[in-house]
C-alpha cells in the first residue's frame, strides 16, 4: 500500500528505451569519422615493459595489432594476420631483423617489408610485392608510441615541456577501462567530480580542501583547453590548473600532498596522460606518473604502484566489490556508466560546461576532418617543447576588504592564468622563472593592497 504518493509520478516504464549510441565521437574503427579523427595523432599503445622478447597482441582503434621489438632493438607495429593466409603474427618469432611469422617462416621488417619467404623458390619476386601493413613508433621514457594515420600526413611527434622537467622522475603506467574512451577523457573537463566523487559522498580520497566546489573558469584554446578551479584554504588562494590537448592528452596538478596550505608557484602536473580507444568498448589510459618537488613529491612510499593507482583514479584497483561499491572511484564511475554511455538519455547541466566544451570542439574537429581540414596538431604549429599549463598555483592571498572572495578568487585565477599562458614564447628555465616570478609579484602586490 502507497500512501501520499500519486501514483503517476513513476516514470520507470516510460524511460525504459535505450536511444542510439552517439557514434560520431564513440566509434573509432578504420573509416568512421571518429576513428579517421583519431588517425591524425600520436597516441601511446603500451608500456616498454610489456614488450617482452615475445610478439604482443594489441588492439588500438579497433585494430588487431603485434607490437614487437626485434633483436637489433627496433619496435615494431604490424597488423596481426599475416599478409600470406593470416596467421597471427602474435605466434610470430622475434629476430634480429623482425618477426617472423609462425605458419610458413615469412619475415617482416619493422616497416612490413617482407625480407624472405623461405618455402619459395630462390629469386621469388615476392619480398618486392608484399608488405604487411605496418606503423611507425617512437619510445620515450618507458612508453611505446604510434601514428596509426595516412603517412602523407603524419605530424612530427609532439614534445611536451612535462616530458623533461628538471629534477622530476618519470614513471610510466597504463590502466585499462572496459567502456568507450569519451568517458574516461572528459572526465578530465568534470572537476566538480572530485568534490563529490572523491571527497563529500564518501570522504576524502585526498585533502579536505577538495570538497569545495571552488571558482571555476574554462579556457579555449588552439590545442584545446585549459580551466582553473579556485579554492580559499585560510590565507591561501588554491588555483589548480588542468590542461587538455586534443583528443586526448591530459595532465592535472598534484594529488598526493596537494591540500592548499603551503604556497607553490607554477607547480607541475602529477601526470601527463593519454585516454586511447582499444576499440568501442574499452580503453587505456597510458601516463607518466611525475614525481617531483613540483608535483607529487618523490617520496618511496608514493612512488609505488597503489599509489599510482590513485593518482589515476582516486582509489586503488585491487579491492573488493563491496569496498568498491561503498567507497567508489573514477574507474566505477566511469564504467559504471555503460561500455558506451548513450547522450541522449543525459541531462547536461551548467556543472558539465567543460564536458559539453570538449564534445562539441571534438565533434567540430571530427567533422571538419571528413570535410579536408587537417586539425590542429602542436607539433605542426608550435616549437619544441610545447608549453603547458597544468598544476598547482597556491598564493598567500588572504580574503580582502571591499571585494567579495568568490570575485576575488575568481580575480587572482584570471590573473594566474595569464601569467602562466603569457611564458609560452619562452622555453626551459627562462619559462619557469619568469612565471614563477610574476606569480610572486602577483601576490606580493594583493599583499601591499594594490589588487591590479
Ligand atoms: S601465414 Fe604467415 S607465413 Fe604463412
Ligand atoms: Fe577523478
Amino acid at each position: 500500500m502507497i500512501h501520499n504518493v500519486r501514483t503517476d509520478r513513476f516514470t520507470g516504464y516510460e524511460q525504459t528505451g535505450l536511444p542510439a549510441e552517439d557514434a560520431e565521437l564513440t566509434h573509432v574503427g578504420p573509416g568512421t569519422p571518429g576513428g579517421e579523427y583519431l588517425r591524425r595523432f600520436w597516441h601511446p599503445i603500451a608500456l616498454e615493459s610489456e614488450v617482452g622478447d615475445i610478439a604482443l597482441p594489441l588492439r588500438v582503434l579497433g585494430e588487431d595489432l603485434v607490437l614487437f621489438r626485434a633483436h637489433e632493438g627496433a619496435y615494431g607495429l604490424l597488423h596481426r594476420r599475416c599478409a600470406h593466409r593470416g596467421a597471427s603474427l602474435e605466434y610470430g618469432k622475434c629476430e634480429p631483423r623482425g618477426l617472423r611469422c609462425c605458419y610458413h617462416g615469412w619475415l617482416y621488417a619493422v616497416d612490413g617489408e617482407l625480407l624472405e619467404a623461405p618455402g619459395e623458390p630462390p629469386g621469388t619476386p615476392l619480398p618486392g610485392k608484399v608488405r604487411q601493413g605496418a606503423y611507425p613508433v617512437e619510445v620515450d621514457a618507458g612508453i611505446v608510441f604510434a601514428y596509426l594515420g595516412p603517412s602523407a600526413h603524419r605530424p612530427a611527434f609532439p614534445v611536451y615541456d612535462t616530458f623533461g622537467v628538471p629534477g622530476t622522475r618519470r614513471i610510466p603506467y597504463v590502466f585499462d577501462y572496459p567502456c568507450n574512451w569519451l568517458q574516461v577523457v572528459e572526465n578530465a573537463m568534470d572537476p566538480v567530480h572530485a568534490v563529490f566523487l572523491h571527497t563529500r559522498n564518501h570522504g576524502p580520497s585526498f585533502s579536505e580542501a577538495w570538497g569545495q566546489l571552488g571558482v571555476k573558469e574554462y579556457h579555449a584554446v588552439d590545442e584545446g583547453f585549459y580551466y582553473t578551479n579556485a579554492r580559499r584554504v585560510d590565507d591561501n588562494i588554491w588555483v589548480r590548473v588542468h590542461h587538455v590537448i586534443l583528443p586526448n592528452m591530459t595532465q592535472a596538478g598534484a594529488v598526493l600532498s596537494m591540500d592548499g596550505r603551503h604556497t607553490r608557484y607554477f607547480g607541475r602536473p602529477s601526470f601527463t596522460r593519454w585516454v586511447v580507444p582499444v576499440d568501442n568498448e574499452n580503453t587505456r589510459a597510458l601516463a607518466w606518473a611525475n614525481f617531483g618537488d613540483r608535483s607529487d613529491a618523490q617520496r618511496e612510499e608514493w612512488m609505488t604502484p597503489r599509489m599510482i593507482e590513485i593518482i589515476e583514479g582516486a582509489e586503488p584497483r585491487n579491492r573488493t566489490p563491496e569496498e568498491a561499491l561503498r567507497k567508489p572511484g573514477d574507474y566505477e564511475a566511469f564504467v559504471g556508466q555503460g561500455r558506451i554511455t548513450r547522450h541522449a538519455k543525459e541531462h547536461l547541466a551548467t556543472s558539465d560546461k567543460g564536458v559539453a566544451m570538449f564534445r562539441r570542439r571534438l565533434r567540430d574537429d571530427i567533422r571538419a576532418l571528413a570535410e579536408g581540414r587537417v586539425p590542429y596538431r602542436v607539433s605542426e604549429h608550435r616549437e619544441a617543447p610545447v608549453p603547458t599549463y597544468a598544476g598547482d598555483n597556491v598564493l598567500r592571498i588572504p580574503p580582502a576588504a571591499g571585494i567579495a572572495d568568490e570575485a576575488l578568487l575568481l580575480e587572482v585565477s584570471r590573473e594566474v592564468a595569464r601569467i602562466i599562458v603569457s611564458g609560452d614564447d619562452l622555453r626551459g628555465d627562462p619559462r619557469d622563472s619568469f612565471v614563477r616570478t610574476a606569480l610572486m609579484a602577483l601576490q606580493t602586490r594583493h599583499a601591499s593592497g594594490g589588487r591590479t
